[in-house]
């Protein structure tokens, strides 16, 4: 079928293949975000859910559960549950970062306040838990409590490693893998678990998710160097302006002369950016081949991800996880 040819981007080969479930996940996820009781949780959930995003997360549980035996209503439960949690990190991360932009739209902290975000997202992760609890398995609901602990635990070194030019490449990994690949790993790793796959193919789904989570993250931290605002729907140049070490940039002050060394205490660690600033910081980037390395590092996790599926039988959703692991890196969006 044309529509199902190789030129289709991955991501919509799996939405397609999926579309049964999605609807019936995003169905869940309607049904759920709201409450009779606060006027305000429907209103910011509403602003955030229905902008869209991309459903990545839930996607790759279905896509586990389906290919490893199916799991019908208890994957599509799984998978909703793992959207509120991304959402609700979404809420909480947007006020951490100040942003302004997300999905295309305002962030809910702009157009309400702080306070807001904060609860409505405290709101979407209790939802995330009562709709775990209806699959009835201690051991998912292990995987995603883990998962929840430790994207909390990722933001908050984050936070402590932002303005630090100390930082290495080994507590920016730590770093995205808490923050971004937990949530990717254990996606993957329930809806292998609800489709009764054997302890090593629940394994190499979980290597699986964490590798895509970090090609996944390293790709997102080259868009805020490089990408279209209007495109990514998020707006760019906000890592620089927290100051935070991303891949880029921490290669980038290793390769730093003295007065290169000198702007990047300025701008990172004192914080004193000027206009002009965001672009020297590029022209540096340029300059040391960093942003090409920082795609090199991801093609590599990607690459680890491919080979991660290796441990699972073959199947059609294997092959589009596979080329997924590849268009995460490549992707505008
Ligand atoms: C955004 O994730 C947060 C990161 C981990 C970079 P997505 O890019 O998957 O967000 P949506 O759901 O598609 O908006
Ligand atoms: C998002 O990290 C990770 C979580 C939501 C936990 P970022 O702050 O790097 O992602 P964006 O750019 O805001 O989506
Ligand atoms: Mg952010
Ligand atoms: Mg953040």
């Amino acid at each position: 079928m044309a529509l199902d040819s190789d030129a289709t981007k991955p991501h919509d080969r799996l939405a397609r293949a999926l579309a049964d479930d999605m609807q019936a996940v995003n169905a869940l996820i309607r049904d759920r975000m709201a409450s009779e009781h606060a006027p305000r949780i429907p209103e910011v959930t509403a602003h955030l859910v229905e902008a869209g995003g991309k459903r990545l997360r839930p996607m790759l549980t279905l896509a586990a559960a389906r290919m490893l035996g199916g799991a019908g209503d208890r994957a599509v439960k799984l998978a909703a549950t793992v959207e509120f949690i991304h959402t609700a990190t979404l809420l909480h991360d947007d006020v951490v970062d100040e942003s302004t932009r997300r999905r295309g739209r305002p962030t809910a902290n702009l157009l309400w306040d702080n306070k807001s975000s904060v609860l409505v997202g405290d709101y979407l992760f209790a939802r995330s838990f009562q709709l775990m609890t209806e699959c009835d398995s201690l051991a998912v609901m292990a995987v995603l409590a883990n998962a929840s602990a430790v994207i909390a635990e990722g933001e908050v070194l984050q936070l402590t490693a932002a303005q630090n030019l100390g930082t290495t490449e080994a507590v920016y990994l730590q770093v995205i893998r808490g923050k971004t690949a937990a949530l990717f790993a254990a996606a993957c790793e329930v809806g292998a678990m609800v489709a009764g796959a054997s302890p090593s193919q629940v394994a190499a789904l979980r290597e699986y998710g964490d590798a895509l989570g970090i090609a996944f993250q390293m790709a997102d931290d080259l868009l805020d160097y490089g990408g279209a605002s209007a495109v990514i729907g998020k707006n760019t140049g906000d890592d620089f302006r927290e100051r935070k070490l991303t891949f880029p940039v921490i290669r980038a002050v290793a390769a730093a002369d003295e007065a290169e060394r000198a702007f990047w205490d300025r701008v990172i660690e004192r914080g004193d950016q000027r206009e002009g600033d965001l672009d020297r910081a590029l022209d540096l980037m340029r300059r040391h081949g960093t942003l090409e390395a920082t795609r090199d590092e991801a093609n590599a996790w990607a690459a680890r991800a491919r080979g991660a599926l290796d441990g699972v039988p073959d199947h059609p959703l294997r092959g589009m996880l596979s080329d997924l692991a590849a268009y995460v890196v490549a992707r505008l969006v």
